[in-house]
């Protein structure tokens, strides 16, 4: 009897042992994804820089698509420079189920409310271009950030000239006074590209024996339009006094360019960051001296990656390592026209 019931437990056992297998596995295939769906927000759709960036995130995530197999559908939304706005994007998103989001902050020290949304649902963030401040991503082990390096865009800048004026001192120091006199075009004032390209890309320049003289600066907010209505300021108020301007990025710098075109002004050099298309162009007819360029491919290339590991719980990709755990800086060159040329 003892026997029988020993015999028939084991068998109980067994039985349990081969369904909870079973139900195991069968959990195990439905997590298995065949689809991710990426929620990204865009501070501001119309910032070339951004535009340039967010079509090669289309062009990566059909390139994840093909090489993995896994559909990778992305929700791209413009935040229109407001952070409401792209907080209630994140509560869309997650409503909607995506995976993961990127985003690229309206305001990078109001994080905090996007934070709270991704943690409480569980879903991962990788911000990008626009860096929240360490004490925010410092709450969560599922937030990550893209984007290269303030510092090093500027002492590449810098370099760019200090050996353009090596070369030709005389192509920089225009009238020849032993003093090579600048403008400088920022950014907006809350970002952490511009203070650190301002001040970097001087002191590089004076670190490398350019003796430097500021005329003026001013803010632009990364636009155009506003580059260039400065410039047109500046002009009249400084008449064949400005050798060089100094541009926080490419953009500013195309503006500073409309406005010297503008007033029949030639000779100016003028340099940029950021490689935009728009850059390039200016780049190839000789009106923009430089830039310094961010390996948009991979920059593009490491949000993706890094959005779909987090998204299917993997490792981060080994061909993007991360800083710190977090972190993932995209490589920068410099680009910069042969000054012989423009003589
Ligand atoms: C900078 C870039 C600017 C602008 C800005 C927006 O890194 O150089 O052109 O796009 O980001 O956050």
């Amino acid at each position: 009897m003892r026997a029988r019931m020993k015999l028939r437990l084991t068998m109980l056992l067994i039985a349990c042992a081969c369904l909870a297998l079973t139900s195991c596995q069968n959990v195990g295939k439905e997590e298995e994804k065949t689809s991710l769906r990426i929620g990204i927000s865009l501070y501001r759709g119309d910032d070339t820089f951004i535009t340039n960036l967010c079509n090669l995130l289309e062009e990566k995530a059909k390139e994840y698509e093909r090489e993995y197999g896994i559909k990778v559908t992305l929700d791209i939304q413009d935040a229109k420079g407001s952070q409401n706005t792209q907080n209630s994007q994140v509560e869309r998103f997650i409503s909607l189920n995506c995976d993961v989001l990127c985003i690229n902050l309206v305001d990078r020290m109001d994080a905090s409310v996007i934070i709270d949304r991704a943690m409480t649902a569980g879903v991962p963030v990788v911000f990008f271009n626009r860096q929240p401040v360490e004490e925010d991503m410092n709450r969560w082990d599922q937030l990550y950030y893209v984007g290269v390096d303030a510092k090093e865009s500027a002492v590449l800048q810098g370099e760019m000239v200090v050996d353009f004026y090596k070369k030709h001192p005389e192509a920089i120091d225009r009238n020849g006074d032993g003093m090579v006199s600048y403008v400088m075009l920022e950014g907006e004032t809350s970002h952490q590209d511009s203070l650190i390209r301002t001040e970097w890309s001087v002191q590089t320049l004076k670190d490398g024996g350019v003796p430097v003289e500021k005329i003026t600066g001013g803010i632009a907010n990364w636009e155009r339009s506003q580059g260039s209505a400065l410039m047109e300021q500046w002009l009249l108020e400084y008449p064949d006094t400005i050798e060089l301007v100094i541009s926080n990025n490419d953009d500013m710098a195309l503006g500073a360019i409309d406005a010297l075109e503008r007033a029949h002004v030639t000779g100016v050099n003028v340099v940029g960051i950021d490689g935009t298309t728009q850059g390039l162009e200016a780049l190839a007819n000789g009106s923009l001296l430089g830039t310094v360029s961010a390996n948009k491919e991979v920059y593009a290339g490491a949000i993706v990656a890094l959005a779909a590991s987090c998204a299917l719980g993997e490792a981060p990709p080994a061909k993007y390592p991360l800083m710190d755990a977090k972190y993932y800086w995209a490589s920068q060159e410099i680009l910069a026209n042969n000054i012989e040329e423009n003589q």
